[in-house]
């Protein structure tokens, strides 16, 4: 093995740990949304969106790259809290991305959902349970809520789309009640 090959392997290794250590104390590895996710997710937004769009746990910009191309008016938001998910993600939002779309490295949990007109999200049951608290006190009424597979407990979704895949994965869309 020569100096460029170790080089290559410590990066690559480091680039793995990194991602199982983030995974480990976030609960979620950051697994992809499927092709037929996106689409689904982009059909339950309506077309003529044009206020801010939430990624809650963007990963590798699978949905926001998306995202941003359907919806030019709207201003995309990705969130991740893992570096080089995030990092892939920017180097993809440089690279092809839309002027609309913002990724930033964050944990979702300190940032303000307040002005969010749609909120994206694929987590996992307690990053459900988190997101449920947070929303009831953040967001606006009427706003939309787009959740790959796992529900919102107590919430009755306003539509599901089931994925024609060997899940039969759920798409759940919620609208945030008045007041
Ligand atoms: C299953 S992946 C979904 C990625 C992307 N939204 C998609 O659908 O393709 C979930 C992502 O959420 C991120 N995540 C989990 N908890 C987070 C938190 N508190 N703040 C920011 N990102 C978080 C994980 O690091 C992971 O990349």
């Amino acid at each position: 093995m020569n100096a460029f090959d170790a080089i290559v392997i410590g990066f690559a290794l480091a680039a793995l740990i990194s991602i199982v250590f983030t995974s480990l104390r976030v609960g979620i590895s950051p697994m992809p949304s499927s092709r037929k996710a996106q689409q689904a997710i982009i059909s339950a937004i309506p077309q003529n969106t044009e206020g801010l769009i939430f990624d809650l746990g963007s990963g590798w910009g699978n949905v926001v790259l998306p995202l941003a191309r359907s919806f030019p008016l709207a201003t995309i938001r990705g969130v991740e809290v893992s570096l080089i998910p995030w990092a892939v993600s920017q180097i993809r939002a440089s690279l092809s991305g839309p002027s609309n779309l913002n990724i930033e490295r964050d944990n979702f949990q300190d940032i303000s959902l307040e002005s969010a007109e749609v909120v994206v999200c694929y987590l996992f049951p307690e990053g459900m349970t988190f997101l449920e608290a947070k929303f009831k006190k953040e967001l606006k009424p009427n706003t939309l809520i787009i959740s790959n597979t796992f529900r919102l407990a107590g919430w009755e979704p306003e539509e599901v789309i089931t994925l024609d895949d060997i899940h039969q994965t759920p798409i759940y869309r919620y609208r945030v009640p008045p007041k």
